[in-house]
C-alpha cells in the first residue's frame, strides 16, 4: 500500500499559507499606516473641527440657528446721536431731561417719585428699552421718528409719539398717561425723535425695536422656563420675581418681572415674542444680539414662566377693534380663528400664524 502523501503535503500548504497571511497582515498594516498618515496629515480635516465643536458644544440648540456665528462689521448700522452734541444750549438741556426721564423714570414718577409718587411702577423706561433706547436690537428707538404718526391695530387709529409713549406709561409702566404739553412728556418725546433723526421716512432700520426669534413647534412650556430662570435670572431678579431695590433707593438694582411693581398683563412684553426675542438677545445682562447666552427654547420657556406669574391687569377690552388684526401671541379673546386662549398664549404659533394671513388675505 501507497504511503498516504497527505501529511507532507498539509503541511507545505499550511507554510504557505502562513507566509501568505503574514504577508497580507503586513501589507494591510503599511496601507493602514499610510492612509492615516494620509488623513492626519496631509489632507484638510474640516470634519475633525466639525466633529470636535460638535462634541464640545455646549448649547442644545434646535435646528433654528441665528445665522452665521460670526457677523461681518456692517458699516450701515444704525448707532444713536449724541446728545451731547447738540449745538442749541436750550435744545441740549431738554434732550439731556428727556434722556434722564427714560433712563430714570422711577426717580420721578415711581414709588418714591420726586414728581408724583405712583404715577407709574417700579419700572424705568430704560429697563426695557436698553441705553435709553440705543441698544442694537435691545429695544432701540431707531424707527420712532421715521415710522409715526402711524396706524396702530391695538387702538385701531393713527398713533403719534406722544400717544405710543403715553401707552407704555399705561401698559409697561402701569401708571397713568402724562399730559401731552407738560415738561416731562415734551422732553421724552424730543429725544426719542432725535434718537431717530436721520433715519429715512418710513422705514425701520435693521436692528431696531426687538428681534424676531423663531417660533417653537410646541407649546412654550412654564415648567421648563421656572428651570432656566432659577439658573439664569433669579440671581438678579430674585426667586420671589419681584427685583432687588437698596433700601431707601428710588429706583431698582434688578427692576421686577411680575408683581405689583412690574408691567400689567396688556403691556408689549406680556406678549410671548416679544419677551422671548428681548430676553433672548438682552439677558441675562451681558447678553448681545451677537452674543446671546440663551437658546431659542430657553427663551421661549423663560418666557411662558415669567408671563404666568401674577402681575397687575389692565382692562384692555377696547383693544384690537378688528379682531382679526389681534396678533398670533396676544392672549385674550374673542379670537377671529378659532384658536383657544391657551393656545394663543403658549403655542405653537405657527398654525394660528398660517390661519390668520389666510383669514387676512381673503379681506
Ligand atoms: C416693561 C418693558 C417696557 C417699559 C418699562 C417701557 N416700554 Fe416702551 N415698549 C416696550 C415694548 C415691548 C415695545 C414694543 C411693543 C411691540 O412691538 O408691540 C415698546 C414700544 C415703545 C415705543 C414704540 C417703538 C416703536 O419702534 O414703535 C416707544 C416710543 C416706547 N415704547 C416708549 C417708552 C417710554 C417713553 C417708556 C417709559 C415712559 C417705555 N416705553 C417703557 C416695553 C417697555
Ligand atoms: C446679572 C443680573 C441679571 C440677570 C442674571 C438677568 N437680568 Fe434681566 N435685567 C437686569 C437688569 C439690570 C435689567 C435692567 C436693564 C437696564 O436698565 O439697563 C434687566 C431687565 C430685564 C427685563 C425688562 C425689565 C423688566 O423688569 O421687565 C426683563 C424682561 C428681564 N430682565 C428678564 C430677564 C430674564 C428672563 C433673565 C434670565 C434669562 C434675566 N433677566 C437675567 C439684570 C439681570
Amino acid at each position: 500500500m501507497a504511503k498516504d502523501p497527505k501529511p507532507e503535503q498539509d503541511a507545505a500548504l499550511r507554510a504557505a499559507l502562513g507566509h501568505l497571511l503574514n504577508l497580507t497582515g503586513f501589507l494591510t498594516l503599511s496601507i493602514a499606516a499610510l492612509l492615516a498618515y494620509v488623513v492626519l496629515f496631509t489632507q484638510p480635516k474640516p470634519w475633525m473641527s466639525a466633529w470636535w465643536a460638535r462634541i464640545t458644544a455646549t448649547e442644545t440648540e434646535n435646528p433654528t440657528p441665528d445665522g452665521p456665528p460670526t457677523e461681518t462689521p456692517n458699516p450701515a448700522i444704525w448707532t444713536a446721536p449724541s446728545v451731547d452734541g447738540e449745538s442749541d444750549a436750550a435744545k441740549r438741556k431738554q434732550l439731556r431731561y428727556g434722556k434722564d426721564l427714560i433712563a430714570h423714570t422711577s426717580k420721578y414718577f415711581g414709588p418714591a417719585g420726586t414728581i408724583e409718587k405712583n404715577r407709574t411702577n417700579g419700572l424705568n423706561c430704560q429697563n426695557c428699552h436698553l441705553d435709553a433706547g440705543t441698544t442694537y436690537f435691545g429695544n432701540n428707538y431707531a424707527a420712532v421718528a421715521a415710522t409715526y404718526p402711524k396706524f396702530r391695530a391695538r387702538s385701531g387709529g393713527i398713533e403719534n409719539v406722544y400717544k405710543r409713549v403715553n401707552d407704555c406709561i399705561e401698559r409697561s409702566l402701569n401708571g397713568r398717561a402724562l399730559d401731552t404739553a407738560s415738561e416731562e412728556m415734551q422732553a421724552m418725546v424730543a429725544y426719542i425723535q432725535f434718537v431717530g433723526r436721520g433715519v429715512p421716512k418710513g422705514k425701520a432700520p435693521e436692528g431696531s425695536g426687538i428681534k424676531k426669534l423663531p417660533l417653537l413647534n410646541r407649546p412654550a412650556d412654564p415648567n421648563r422656563g421656572k428651570i432656566v430662570y432659577e439658573a439664569q435670572c433669579q440671581s438678579c431678579h430674585q426667586a420671589d420675581g419681584r427685583g432687588l431695590i437698596a433700601q431707601g433707593a428710588a429706583e431698582f438694582t434688578y427692576p421686577p418681572l411680575w408683581g405689583a411693581l412690574s408691567y400689567n398683563d396688556g403691556a408689549g412684553l406680556y406678549r410671548l415674542s416679544n419677551f422671548a426675542g428681548y430676553v433672548k438677545y438682552n439677558m441675562p445682562q451681558g447678553a448681545r444680539h451677537d452674543a446671546p447666552i440663551l437658546t431659542d427654547e430657553e427663551a421661549w420657556d423663560v418666557a411662558a414662566y415669567v408671563n404666568s406669574q401674577p402681575r397687575p391687569k389692565k382692562d384692555i377690552r377696547a383693544d384690537w377693534p378688528d379682531i382679526s388684526s389681534k396678533p398670533f401671541d396676544h392672549p385674550f379673546g374673542p379670537f377671529a380663528d378659532g384658536f383657544s386662549a391657551k393656545q394663543h398664549k403658549f403655542g405653537p404659533f405657527g398654525p394660528i400664524k398660517a390661519k390668520l394671513a389666510a383669514l387676512n388675505a381673503q379681506k
